[in-house]
């Protein structure tokens, strides 16, 4: 595990996206892991500029995103599939066709999650973007999620669903579950970027360093991965 700690949140996105970019120019025909929240937004502001400026194409990537609330589709704001349509792939030149998330407004969640598990196993990631939870969780793996898991219909930790709530109108609005890809799934990336700030992760960012590998951390797992780099700013790495 590298860890790569930054004055501030600009610098850490900008370190961020010129990884990505890397891994973008290196392959033939990429594929990128990613993640929603807020902690990505200034990385993806960044790759949007460089495509932009003509410095990256997306043309021969494709990607495919940690998680989905189960019950919420791309016409919600509040979705993961709307988030990624507005923060990213229609300021971008990406082929919709070579974006996947799960559906979460798939009749049965279940099949949707045996579904995507046979799109990750075609889908071999280059890269593996992922924030941080403040309980650990990455992607919706949740503590105690096992580190073995697949992708699955995940229950919400009650401090996830305050966490959340900030972008629901009221925080009876934020669904209880969500389908998510597995441990399993992310830590066969062969490269993770895991980024996270502020004050509220720190104690999470301690547990994933620090703490020993342990399921009740679920982002400890990184520490067995051969090639995982950390990126955080100064309030998110104060008790490091
Ligand atoms: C959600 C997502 C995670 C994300 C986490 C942190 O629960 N499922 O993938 O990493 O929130 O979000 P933020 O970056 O907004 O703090």
């Amino acid at each position: 595990m590298k860890i790569e700690i930054f004055e501030n949140y600009e610098q850490m996105s900008r370190a961020a996206a010129e990884t990505i970019a890397r891994t973008v120019q290196a392959a033939p025909f990429p594929v990128l892991g990613l993640a929603t929240g807020s902690t990505p937004l200034g990385a993806y502001r960044n790759l949007i500029e460089m495509c932009g400026a003509g410095v990256l194409s997306f043309k021969n990537v494709r990607t495919v995103n940690l998680d989905e609330y189960v019950g919420l589709g791309e016409e919600s704001a509040q979705s993961y599939a709307a988030f990624m349509e507005k923060n990213l792939f229609s300021h971008i030149d990406i082929d919709r066709e070579n974006t996947n998330l799960p559906d979460g407004k798939a009749e049965d969640p279940q099949a949707e999650c045996e579904r995507y598990s046979q799109l990750l196993k075609g889908m071999p990631r280059d890269l593996q973007l992922l924030g941080l939870g403040s309980d650990g969780h990455i992607g919706f793996n949740e503590p105690y999620t096992p580190f073995g898991s697949r992708t699955h219909i995940a229950e919400l930790a009650e401090s996830t669903i305050r966490d959340n709530s900030r972008l629901f109108g009221d925080i009876s609005e934020v669904p209880r579950r969500a389908i998510t890809m597995g441990i399993a799934d992310i830590t066969e990336a062969k490269k993770i970027l895991l980024l996270a700030c502020g004050a509220n992760k720190a104690r999470a960012v301690y547990d994933m360093v620090k703490g020993g590998i342990d399921e009740k951390c679920p982002a400890s797992i990184l520490q067995k991965h051969p090639d995982a780099v950390i990126m955080i700013d100064r309030e998110a790495a104060q008790l490091l």
